[in-house]
């Protein structure tokens, strides 16, 4: 007998839990680097915290005591911990994630595996970051594979009709986006663009390397077949990591252009086999002291909760956006479709790398993005380059306050000529 259903039950849903704060003193207190600075660079590289130091150095020092292949077996259960929490991360199937070296790493061996041939469609957006796009463009002039460019709506992201539409004119191999780029705070609809590219059976491979971390990324909500991404940003790994996750079916017909001992056994003379999960993208000589380092990161990351960070960081970034298009001479360069953890600008009148420069002075860490990182994307809007300002957990008002205090004395200093006029744009 099914217990009764009583009128509270059937009505009214329990309340989602209030969502936590994070501890900001607390992730400072891990974090030593954000007491030697302003850091602002986590789109580059993000700080990296005690914990996940503390297991790169251990795993090093077992390499040093018992050699490395004895540390690795040693380490086997928390090696294969990391591809559980690298599968938890993106709602991922096990099976389906590999662990490589770099996002572009992933990238390569995924769309290699592809095969594209002559003829064959691939639908990019302008979001996409220079190394895909030179890897697309050569595959095009060597290949006569047709890259496609997506045009922007005005809102500054892929304008979903213009995919309809290019999904409806013919059959495409590939369509590819950043879920956000290197250029800009712009997050990219990618569930929406899922949703397309799942109805025309099209594979979306979506470049995950500058939101894993900031924004939650789950590959089944958002339609997703391929997804690559690096460690060092803001999951907070060390550098040197990277993942590339591909969902089956796709999974079963993708083969490494260049199989390797990890990925594949040789069976006879002129035959081999696949293993049958994502591992066959992998590597066998990989950097296990790192991949432990990005396992103790992404747990850490699970304990916080990626829906936690996610906010911390879009409010503190929208703060830092509206506080720096208050300042004169300051020009915010992000789109409308901007929100999480980057924010871009320009200084009038002076050249980006010149604003870092100076801000470098000031204790402020940041970088100066060149049109040629982003080329789709920047000079369509007319950018040579600009300032690119990424936030984290570990990030407070009084960096905040350090930031937009710097740049506003670099604009008065440049109003009365007093700024180096070395980086001045063309
Ligand atoms: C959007 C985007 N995709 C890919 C990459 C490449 O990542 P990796 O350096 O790990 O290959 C970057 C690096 O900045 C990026 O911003």
């Amino acid at each position: 007998m099914s217990a009764p259903v009583t009128a509270t039950t059937a009505t009214s849903p329990p309340n989602p839990p209030p969502p936590r704060p994070l501890n900001v003193a607390a992730e400072r207190a891990r974090t030593p680097g954000s007491f030697t600075g302003h850091h602002f660079n986590a789109a580059g590289a993000a700080l990296l915290a005690n914990g996940t130091v503390e297991a790169v150095i251990d795993h090093l020092r077992a390499e040093s005591l018992s050699g490395g292949y004895e540390a690795a077996k040693h380490a086997a259960p928390a090696l294969e911990d990391v591809y559980a929490r690298t599968a938890e991360l993106l709602g991922a199937r096990l099976e389906e994630v590999a662990l490589v070296e770099s996002a572009t790493a992933g990238w390569q061996r995924a769309v290699s595996a592809l095969r594209l041939r002559p003829g064959d469609r691939v639908l990019a957006a302008r979001s996409s970051y220079v190394s895909s796009a030179l890897h697309l463009l050569s595959v095009e002039r060597d290949h006569g594979v047709r890259v496609e460019l997506l045009p922007n709506g005005p809102d500054g992201a892929v304008d979903l009709e213009a995919l309809e539409a290019a999904l409806r004119a013919g059959p495409a191999a590939l369509v590819t986006a950043a879920h956000v780029p290197t250029s800009s705070g712009l997050v990219e609809p990618a569930s929406s663009i899922g949703a397309l590219t799942g109805a025309h059976g099209v594979p979306f491979l979506l470049d995950a390397t500058q939101s894993l971390g900031q924004l939650p990324v789950d590959m089944g909500a958002i339609g997703c077949d391929l997804l690559i991404g690096t460690g060092r940003k803001f999951l907070r790994g060390p550098r040197g990591t990277g993942l590339l996750a591909v969902r089956r079916p796709l999974l079963d017909r993708l083969a490494p252009e260049a199989p390797d001992v990890r990925g594949a056994v040789w069976t006879a003379e002129r035959t081999w086999e696949l293993v049958p999960d994502a591992k066959r993208f992998e590597l066998w000589e990989a950097a296990h002291a790192l991949r432990l380092g990005l396992g103790a990161a992404l747990t850490a990351l699970g304990t916080l909760g990626v829906d936690t960070v996610s906010r911390h960081l879009t409010a503190l970034a929208a703060t830092l956006r509206e506080r720096l298009s208050a300042l004169p001479g300051v020009y915010v360069t992000d789109p409308p479709a901007a929100g999480g953890a980057i924010v871009t600008f320009v200084v009038d009148g002076l050249d980006a790398s010149e604003v870092q420069r100076q801000l470098t002075y000031r204790r402020v860490h940041l970088i100066a993005v060149p049109a040629g990182h982003g080329r789709w994307d920047m000079d369509h809007r007319g950018l040579t380059k600009v300032v690119r300002a990424s936030v984290h957990v570990y990030n407070d008002q009084d960096d905040l306050d350090a930031l937009v205090e710097a740049v506003r004395e670099i604009v008065c200093l440049q109003g009365r000529g007093t700024g180096s006029g070395a980086g001045r744009q063309e």
